[in-house]
């Protein structure tokens, strides 16, 4: 995180703790989270917001969205600081649940929840569910009528935003699985209405991509809602926007993300001035952010196993040499650069060097040749075997999207703050990684 401070001996700090006393208590790789840095962001998160809308004469609520990195202490940490949670799946659910978090404050999406997902949903009270498609709308009101409840919904629009991003992180474009169309809306509301008591009408939800660094997509979607969400507004009450999540973060040095505050300002003001001309009164407001809460709290620290220089052709001619430095996880721990091409920096986290700096790519342990952490950064030329580097802004998708490929066992998670390092979620053992295994008892008759 932003906090780069190095010990008497050249070790990286994070939350006051050395990287190396992290890596010699709890093994590498190891995911460590600045626990202050991650509380702040959702503090802030939540006021910035808070004061946006309050100017306006209206609320806000920040779901803090599990997807991005959930664990039974994050839930604690986020709700106790005043964000609710935002879950996609029965196990997200189950997570928060374990953590204590009221279910009032847990909002479920997912394109295609189980029945069984509903139904322990609705059953335990959460606060709000996202229709996402049709067929839920019976569903839900069906598994509220058998608990006795209402159940609070919110109906997912496909407003047809393009947001600037990843084509496979952006979730509004036209043809994608996600939400409703526009203009089968009204259709769709006026069935949950009809099933009041059971259902009771929330109001919309859209969430147009992840990883957004220009604020003109939220803004489009925003204006696009609030004309639809006006004409909801003769067959009852709509009383929330739910405008999803999405806002990007700094991976790599240049990059310039806007601070949260202008983020909820920018959203506020055209709200308010598109609920002006529309001359209706500005709804309570909701976001989703899972990345910039928890993304650049996250430190993945590894060893250096081998290095490796390869030349390489250059495309005028002639050649130069590419510095392969193999760590020990790789795309099991970080999906997210094979997966979307994604960019990390690293840092040597065990010392420091004036050696002259290499253009180095960071690999993992992997069998492919897409195993790599970090496409291209500069170490200090003298980078070693038994060396610890340091990948920063891993706190969001990384632990959530981890794997067993090849076996491998997922981290451990760290928690740190003011110099105490605390694991919040076991490493993997060997025991872990053979526990689903059916083994064939003895004397199972292999040769009968
Ligand atoms: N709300 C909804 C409905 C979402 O689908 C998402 C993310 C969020 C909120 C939170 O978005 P955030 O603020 O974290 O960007 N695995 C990809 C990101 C997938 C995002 C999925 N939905 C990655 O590693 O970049």
């Amino acid at each position: 995180p932003g906090s780069a401070r190095r010990d008497e001996t050249g070790a990286l700090e994070i939350g006051g703790v050395p990287a190396t006393r992290l890596a010699a208590s709890h093994g590498t790789p190891l995911y460590v989270i600045d626990e202050a840095d991650a509380r702040h962001r959702a503090v802030r998160t939540r006021r910035a917001f808070d004061a946006a809308f309050t100017a306006i004469g209206s609320r806000a609520t920040v779901y803090y969205a599990g997807k991005a990195f959930l664990s039974t202490e994050i839930a604690r940490w986020m709700s106790a600081d005043g964000l609710n949670i935002d879950v996609a799946s029965g196990g997200e659910l189950a997570v928060v649940l374990a953590a204590g978090v009221d279910p009032a404050r847990v909002g479920l999406h997912g394109n295609n929840k189980s029945l069984r997902e509903i139904d322990r949903a609705v059953g335990v009270g959460v606060g709000a569910i996202v229709i996402d498609s049709l067929v839920e709308i019976e569903r839900i009101a069906a598994a509220a009528e058998r608990h006795g409840r209402t159940q609070a919904v919110r109906l997912r629009i496909n407003s047809g935003v393009h947001a600037h991003t990843h084509e496979y992180l952006a979730t509004a474009r036209e043809d994608q699985k996600f939400g409703i169309p526009l203009a089968e809306a009204p259709a769709a509301v006026a069935a949950i209405r009809a099933h009041a008591p059971h259902l009771r009408f929330l109001g919309l939800h859209s969430h147009i991509g992840s990883q957004i660094f220009v604020v003109d997509g939220f803004l489009e979607a925003a204006r696009r809602l609030l004309a639809l969400h006006a004409t909801l507004l003769d067959g009852g009450e709509v009383p929330e926007l739910n405008l999803g999540g999405g806002f990007g973060i700094a991976y790599l040095e240049g990059d310039d993300p806007l601070p949260i505050e202008r983020i909820a300002e920018g959203l506020a003001e055209a709200v308010a001035s598109v609920c002006g001309e529309l001359g209706i009164p500005v709804p309570a407001i909701a976001v989703e952010p899972g990345r910039t809460i928890i993304g650049p709290a996250g430190v993945t620290l590894y060893e250096v196993g081998t290095t490796k220089d390869v030349v390489v052709g250059l495309e005028g001619g002639g050649t130069a040499v590419r510095r392969y430095v193999s760590v020990d996880g790789g795309m099991s721990d970080n999906a997210r650069p094979a997966l979307y091409g994604a960019d990390y920096g690293v840092r040597l986290a065990g010392r420091v060097s004036d050696a002259d700096p290499a253009l180095v790519r960071l690999a993992g342990k992997h069998c492919e040749s897409g195993d790599i952490v970090v496409h291209a950064d500069y170490l200090p030329g003298d980078v070693t075997p038994g060396d610890l580097v340091a990948v920063p802004a891993t706190g969001a998708y990384c632990f959530s999207l981890a794997s067993n490929y090849n076996y491998l066992a997922r981290p451990a998670v760290v928690a740190v703050r003011d110099g105490i390092d605390r694991v919040i979620v076991r490493g993997e053992t060997e025991e872990d990684l053979l526990r689903r295994d059916v083994l064939a008892g003895a004397g199972t008759g292999a040769d009968a």
